[in-house]
Parts: structure tokens; sequence; C-alpha cells
């Protein structure tokens, strides 16, 4: 099993849209394969049209009162589950600092999952927290949407800091380009500088309205657009990952 987890400090910046996406593009490839929305915002559980059948399922879980099992939902598609998102995720700080046992307890959970699925895809809330740590250490790779912009180049800096002064493994972060427009000179300048750090894929997202669409039609893109340009980009980016995860 290999897990990823769609982080960047920043909001807005195609995390979920990239989670959902990737997630469905693993499961058309025959993968079994989860996507757990962390972020209590739900957007990831929205754009597979799930609402949880659990109340309080995540903060049930990290408090041991609930398994996995419990809260895992079919999503429709073929070879596709997922763990919705739930408000009681807010809350995921303050139960992970009350137990002590807690920063184990995400890892655990993903490894409970390892029989079962080929891929993880976690959709992260942003910031820096308890939460981000545990997760940072648990999952085999970070995949950090950015937008190419001077911002970007800093917050970049800013969570490579984060992995350093936590001693997490900077092999794991990996970034991917998202809402790339090609007319605007900073882009371009933005991802030529990037690019060198090695920590980029060359397939990009371009900012593309397909892509918003996705709130109307409440699916992947590969679902209602199968053969739009914003469906090839990810198809593109997706064996690209691949690739590079599982050779
Ligand atoms: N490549 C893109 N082109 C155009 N709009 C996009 C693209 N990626 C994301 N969006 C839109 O930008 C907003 C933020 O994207 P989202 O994936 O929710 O970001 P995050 O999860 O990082 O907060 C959403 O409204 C989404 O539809
Ligand atoms: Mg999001």
């Amino acid at each position: 099993m290999i897990s990823i987890a769609l982080y960047n400090l920043k909001g807005g910046v195609g995390k979920t849209a990239t989670s959902v996406n990737l997630s469905y593009l693993a499961a058309l490839d025959g993968y079994k394969a989860l996507l757990w929305d962390l972020d209590p915002q739900g957007s990831a559980s929205f754009y597979y049209n799930i609402q949880p059948k659990v109340k309080s399922g995540t903060q049930k879980l990290f408090s041991e009162q609930l398994d996995l099992d419990d809260l895992i939902m079919a999503t429709g598609y073929d070879n596709i589950d997922i763990i919705p998102a739930d408000l009681t995720a807010r809350n995921l700080e303050l139960i992970m600092e009350e137990m002590r046992t807690s920063r184990k307890r995400f890892k655990t959970i993903l490894s409970s999952l390892a029989n079962d699925y080929d891929f993880v895809f976690i959709d992260c809330p942003p910031g820096f927290s308890v939460l981000s740590e545990n997760i940072f250490t648990a999952s085999d790779i970070i995949l950090m949407p950015t937008i190419p912009t001077t911002l970007s180049v800093r917050t970049y800096e800013l969570v490579k800091e984060y992995f350093e002064e936590k001693s997490l493994d900077l092999r794991k972060l990996m970034c991917c380009f998202t809402m790339v427009d090609i007319r605007k000179n900073m882009h371009i300048d933005t991802m030529e500088q990037l690019i060198k750090d090695k920590r980029f894929f060359s397939n990009y997202i371009p900012y593309l309205s397909d892509v918003e669409k996705m709130g109307i039609y409440q699916a992947p893109i590969a679902v209602f657009a199968p053969s739009s340009y914003a469906a090839k980009c990810y198809r593109d980016l997706w064996e690209e990952i691949k690739e590079g995860v599982v050779g």
C-alpha cells in the first residue's frame, strides 16, 4: 500500500481537486483506492457526493471508540472507497493533544488499511498542526499542489523548514503545479525556479474551468468530461506519479 497525503500550508491551491481526481484515476487503473477526507470542510466527500453515515466518526475513530471499517463507505464507483469528513475532524487537534497515544494513532490506523488498499489518498486541511505532523510521519508521500506564484515559493520554503525542524524525511515531499496560467510570466518564471529543486513533477494542471465544474457534477473530471483537456492533464500527472512511486 502506498499512502499519498495531499497537503499544503495554504488553502485554495487544489489539494481537494487533486485528491479526488488522482484517487479516481488510481481506481480506473484497477488499483484498490481509498480517499480519506480529513478536511472538516468535507469538499472531497462533496465531490464524491457522499455524506458520513456515522455521527462524530472522526472523533470516535481517533479516541478508539470506532474502527475504520465503521467509517469506510463505497463511492458508487468501482475500486474506490471513501472515508468522508465530518465536523468532528475540527476537534482532532484537541483529541490528539489530550490522548498520549495520539501520535502513533494515525500511523496505526493507516497501517491497518494495508491489506485492503493499494493506494490511500489523504485530503488534508491546510496549516501546521499536531495532525499534519502525524500525517507527515505516517504517509509515504506528501504531495503538495502548488500554484506557481511568488508567495508559493515562500510557502514551499516554510514547509521544507518545518520538515527539517521536525526531523521529517524530506525525500517524501513531492510537488505538482496547479492552476497554472502559462500566459503569466510570473507563473513561467516561478515554475522554472522551483523545478530546479527536482521535487516537482513535470506534468502540471493548468487553470481550467472543467476543474471548477466538479462542483456542479459532484464527480471526478474523468466521469463527466473524460475526453477533456483537464482529464488528460490529470491522467498525465497520475502516470508520472505512478511511475515515480510504483516504477
Ligand atoms: N486547475 C484548476 N483550474 C481552475 N480552478 C481550479 C483548479 N483547481 C482547483 N480549482 C478551484 O479552486 C478552488 C480551490 O480548489 P481546491 O481543490 O478546493 O483547493 P484546496 O483543497 O487546496 O483548498 C475550488 O473552487 C476549485 O474548483
Ligand atoms: Mg480542500
